[in-house]
């Protein structure tokens, strides 16, 4: 939530600043802004509104974005951001520039403290310009850098975070000293790329894997000194600390858009490569082989529950979890959405295994949840996108996802790979909990190896989605509704769709429609029915039936043995057969290209929809 990119070195330190700016901002997109040191002076331009206006604004006041850069000009930082405090405005828009104009910081997270001190900034004699919590971050930082006994900008920091409660990725320019960025962590990401005679700063590290793929994970309550040629990692008493390098995999092109129209579209046409390579690896020799998590039958004699925890469409995949380690395992399971589950007093001890699941490994919900699960003893293995995001560092376990970089906000190919995870974990479980026998264990893997392919056949006929969403995309509202598994995916269908097309939707299990919801059903309203469990059938057919003898047009998504037998909606969408118990890793791609082209129908901005971030890191 918000970007952060900071730069110090010989390029043209705009070209750097803007062009991370343009990677990060899925992560929130209302304003942004520069700032950077031109001849011992802060020079800051910022607009609402997204950085394309900005990039006009810095062309407008006479700087260079691309080629030679201005060698006066050593040290920048930028922001892009998604409103917690203070509506989206130019004023209010990051950087913010202390008082004497001494201080520039970015800021990530939310101070929760401010209005007091405000209120005591005040009394100091500060004037604030914003309405943000940030301001009071850049004051604070001059008041204490104008102490007498301060004089420095790195001490300054240290004092002004001791008053600060909340969360923060801040990075901090002192007019005073051109050489360097002052960076503090505490709950939101900051990674730092490592190059030669030169250093970088992000939020993420979409924004530096084209220069740099040597990086460090600041780690909570640290704050860094980066030069040019060096970085020093602190904790918050100013002692030194050792760090790790960590190297990204991911190319810079695969963080791009690579010829497609929206990143949403490329990220569902890399579903089947992005299934294969999390899933394939890991099954060998008919056996499945989870690294980092040594399960085995004495883990399992510890363990009498397990718990899931995550947000929006990891959530999704945690239900579909729940439903497998129940049906497979028969071990009871939770799950239930991260920002609920701290506040619950959950019934979660030392021998429940708590499993997150997160994109990006930095949701701050999720982060909150998996932190009060190991205060009361739980064991937690994470799924997790992000190598090395804060989830997976914090977690006892580590399962990564290998969908590479996803950019748009609407998650698509992470949720199929996170699902291919829980598969793997819950057969395995199965498997030494003796639940199933080996021949239905490679059974299972050899269908869970099919899934890439037959995803690819339903990616090729796209088009079918295509024109029922051109048809149908004035629609006001859209149903949902399905049993079992497929409710699960019906789910996730109705976040897709809400998130990007901006249309009402909701899902309901099948049975449940005709306890109120259906009376919301009247001539066209649309209903969208995925049917693919055997046992099921019958029944979603007669719900079918229900809503259509009351108006509804209904599109079913139904496996192709299910063809000749599902005379009841008006038009059908077939999924290629597999295991029953698979079927939410394909039926959840028509849905997904149901949405994104609902959403272009209606001319929404698909990759970054309205109120929206990727990556939401306040609570
Ligand atoms: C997905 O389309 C959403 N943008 C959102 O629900 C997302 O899945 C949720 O915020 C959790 O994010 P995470 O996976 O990075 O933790």
């Amino acid at each position: 939530m918000c970007g952060i990119v900071g730069y110090i070195g010989d390029r043209n330190i705009l070209e750097v600043l803007l062009g991370g700016l343009t990677h990060l901002e899925y992560r929130g997109y209302d304003s942004a802004g520069v700032t950077f040191i031109k001849n011992d002076n802060i020079e800051l331009i910022k607009r609402k509104g997204r950085v394309d206006e900005l990039k006009a604004a810095v062309k407008e006041a006479g700087f260079q974005i691309y080629g030679e850069g201005d060698p006066d000009i050593t040290v920048g930082m930028g922001h892009t951001r998604w409103a917690t405090h203070g509506v989206p405005s130019d004023v209010n828009s990051h950087p913010h520039l202390s008082m004497d104009k001494k201080i520039c910081v970015v800021h990530n997270g939310i101070i929760e403290n401010y209005s007091e001190l405000r209120k005591f900034l005040t009394r100091k004699g500060y004037t604030f310009v914003s309405d943000t919590d940030t301001e009071v971050a850049a004051q604070l930082i001059e008041y204490y850098y104008e102490q007498e006994d301060c004089g420095d900008v790195f001490k300054a920091v240290c004092s002004a975070l001791k008053d600060i409660i909340g969360s923060y990725a801040l990075v901090v320019l002192c007019s005073d000293y051109p050489d360097r960025l002052i960076c503090a962590k505490k709950d939101n990401p900051i990674v730092v790329g490592i190059g030669k005679n030169e250093n970088f700063v992000a939020s993420d590290v979409t924004a530096l894997i084209e220069y740099t793929r040597d990086v460090l994970y600041l780690e909570d309550n640290s704050i860094l000194i980066m030069k040019k040629d060096s970085i020093e990692v602190y904790d918050v008493h100013g002692d030194p600390v050792e760090y790790k390098i960590s190297h990204v995999d991911w190319s810079a092109d695969a963080a791009q858009k690579g010829g497609y129209e929206h990143y949403m579209m490329k990220e569902m046409f890399e579903e089947p490569a992005a299934f294969e390579a999390t899933v394939n690896p890991r099954i060998k020799d008919g056996d499945i082989l989870l690294e980092h998590f040594p399960i085995d039958g004495k883990f399992l004699e510890g363990i009498d529950k397990v718990n899931f925890v995550a947000c929006g469409t990891a959530y999704h995949a945690g239900c579909v979890g729940k439903y497998l380690i129940e049906k497979l395992c028969r071990i009871p399971v939770i799950c239930g959405v991260a920002s609920e589950f701290i506040y619950s007093d959950p019934l979660v001890d030392s021998r429940t295994l708590t499993i997150v699941v997160s994109q990006s490994g930095e949701t701050i919900d999720t982060l909150n949840a998996m932190r009060e699960a190991q205060s009361r003893g739980s064991k937690t293995l994470a799924i997790v996108n992000v190598i090395g995001s804060t989830i997976a560092r914090e977690a006892d376990y580590v399962l990564y996802t290998a969908a590479g970089p996803e950019i748009s906000v609407a998650s698509t190919k992470a949720y199929t790979t996170q699902l291919g995870c829980v598969y793997l974990i819950a057969l395995k479980i199965a498997h030494i909990l003796g639940k199933i026998d080996d021949q239905a264990y490679v059974r299972y893997q050899e269908e869970l190896k099919a899934i890439p392919g037959k995803l690819n056949r339903i990616l090729a006929k796209q088009n079918e989605i295509q024109k029922f969403a051109t048809q149908h995309f004035n629609a006001e509202s859209i149903f949902f509704i399905g049993r079992g598994l497929d409710y699960y995916l019906s789910m996730e269908a109705s976040l897709k769709l809400k998130e990007i097309s901006y249309i009402h939707s909701e899902a309901y299990p099948g049975g449940e429609l005709k306890h109120g919801t259906i009376a919301l059903i009247e001539e066209g309203t649309l209903v969208v029915c995925p049917i693919t469990q055997d046992n099921l059938a019958h029944k979603m057919i007669s719900n079918i039936t229900e809503v259509k003898s009351r108006g509804a047009t209904v599109l079913s998504i139904i496996p192709e043995r299910f063809d000749s037998m599902e005379p009841a909606s008006d038009v059908r969408f077939t999924i290629p057969d597999c295991d029953e118990l698979m079927t939410p890793i394909l039926g959840v791609l028509p849905c997904q290209l149901f949405a994104y082209y609902m959403a272009v129908n209606k001319g929404c901005d698909v990759d970054k929809p309205r109120n929206l971030a990727k990556s939401v890191t306040v609570e």
